[in-house]
């Protein structure tokens, strides 16, 4: 099928509102070939720069060669394993995720099948360790779309809540990012655990200084558990292993996914203070399970992933990709400040400010038209284009988004002159 007849075909007897998003926004595509930080139409006529890469799924780039074989040689001798039984993958895991310098000193962790997966229990460990009910989340943020981890997602656009009628007794939110009172206001003795990734969800801006240690002390003075999910800024994304390593706190438990299969494997990871462990998991039969969780193909994936994203290389990688969109940001926002503006740059974690938010989904376009499929624009202010390159990127890539870049903006400019002579 080509990908007209494939697109067609999800829009009668699958996922319609894909197929619809695509088709309203212009953005008709469906991967064929995909190697790097590139990914090809099926009619291999097209090529777009993946900068969005499913929030990080591919964060070593599409098929990574050294997955690729880890996983060929398991293949050989493993399988998804029997849960019945304890695997050796599975402590190497927990191993490897300690000797990593994990923000959770002495932490043990639970592989799960996503980062959903891990949400889920994660909320119920909550409820355990505290006998309560509520967890306490950023209105516009995401944390997953299965049962419990939905009750954690408010906001109009991720809709879960009012989707599924979803008790909403169980949920309480903060409208900004940043704002410690607002939490303040609203945390009290019914709160299980306050939810959050260490950047603004819809805006990518890094936690602001003092924030995440104003929730950790909040938390602490109201014995609710801190959970940070670094499902997407984890795992190298930031420049650092875990984002909340810029930051002088400890979290209770840590969320991982995503790039956490090397963009082929589903596996999650919740990663918890070991008594927090222990009386989850250790108490009474159950803590967590899932057939198919912890397999040792998936754990030793986890491991090589683990490893590559500490690798001196990488981390420099990822270091002169944030020098260099943080360059080239900078002259966007110079050359054309009616268009852009500057906004931040961490690491592999990029956005680059709109001067007005109705130029969001034009960019979001003229951008997919010149090859670079970013990573999504903000639904709140401040407005700004987001990219979230593959961490194995080398810097042609950032000329090329720049090209592209430019490219929208003297196009735009043709524009504004035509309508307005
Ligand atoms: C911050 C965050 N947490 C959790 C999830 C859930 O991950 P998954 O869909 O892989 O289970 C996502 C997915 O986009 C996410 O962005």
């Amino acid at each position: 099928m080509d990908s007209q007849q494939i697109g067609e075909a999800y829009r009668q007897r699958h996922w319609r509102f894909l197929a619809d998003l695509q088709k309203k926004a212009g953005m008709e595509f469906v991967v064929g070939r995909r190697e790097g930080s590139h990914i090809w139409n099926v009619e291999n006529s097209r090529r777009l720069l993946d900068c969005g890469n499913s929030g990080g799924v591919h964060s070593l780039g599409h098929c990574n060669p050294e997955i690729r074989q880890l996983i060929a040689e398991s293949l050989e001798t493993l399988d998804a394993g029997m849960w019945v039984m304890p695997t050796e993958e599975a402590l190497a895991f927990q191993d490897t995720v300690n000797r990593a310098d994990s923000p959770i000193p002495d932490c043990r962790t639970v592989l799960t099948l996503s980062a959903s997966d891990a949400m889920d229990a994660t909320i119920m460990w909550s409820f355990r360790v505290t006998g309560r009910k509520k967890v306490l989340a950023f209105k516009h943020g995401y944390h997953g779309h299965s049962g419990f981890a939905a009750l954690a997602t408010g906001s109009e656009a991720e809709g879960l809540l009012s989707h599924y009628s979803l008790p909403g007794d169980y949920s309480l939110f903060f409208e900004d990012y940043g704002d410690l009172d607002a939490i303040e206001r609203t945390i009290d003795a019914s709160c299980a655990a306050i939810i959050m990734e260490p950047m603004n969800y819809e805006t990518f801006e890094p936690a602001p200084d003092g924030f995440l240690e104003g929730v950790q002390a909040l938390c602490r003075r109201h014995s609710t558990l801190l959970i940070l999910d670094e499902t997407r800024s984890g795992l190298g994304r930031s420049g650092r292993l875990w984002m909340s390593g810029f930051y002088d706190i400890q979290p209770d438990i840590i969320i991982s996914g995503k790039g956490l299969g090397g963009g082929y494997y589903p596996v999650g990871a919740l990663i918890a203070r070991s008594d927090i462990y222990d009386l989850c998991m250790n108490s009474g039969h159950w803590g967590y399970m899932a057939s198919l969780a912890g397999s040792p193909i998936g754990a030793r994936i986890a491991m090589k992933v683990l490893d590559i994203v500490r690798r001196p290389e990488l981390v420099a990688n990822v270091h002169l990709l944030e020098r260099d969109l943080t360059t080239l940001f900078l002259a966007l926002s110079a050359n054309f400040p009616d268009l852009y503006r500057p906004a931040w740059v961490r690491g592999g974690i990029a956005a680059l400010g709109l001067q007005d938010a109705q130029f969001a989904s034009m960019i979001q376009l003229e951008l997919f038209r010149r090859g670079v499929l970013c990573h999504s624009t903000s639904l709140i202010t401040p407005s700004v284009v987001k990219f979230f390159p593959c961490l194995t990127s080398t810097p042609s890539i950032v000329e090329e988004l720049g090209g592209a870049l430019e490219d929208c903006a003297q196009s735009f400019r043709k524009q504004e002159r035509v309508s307005t002579s």
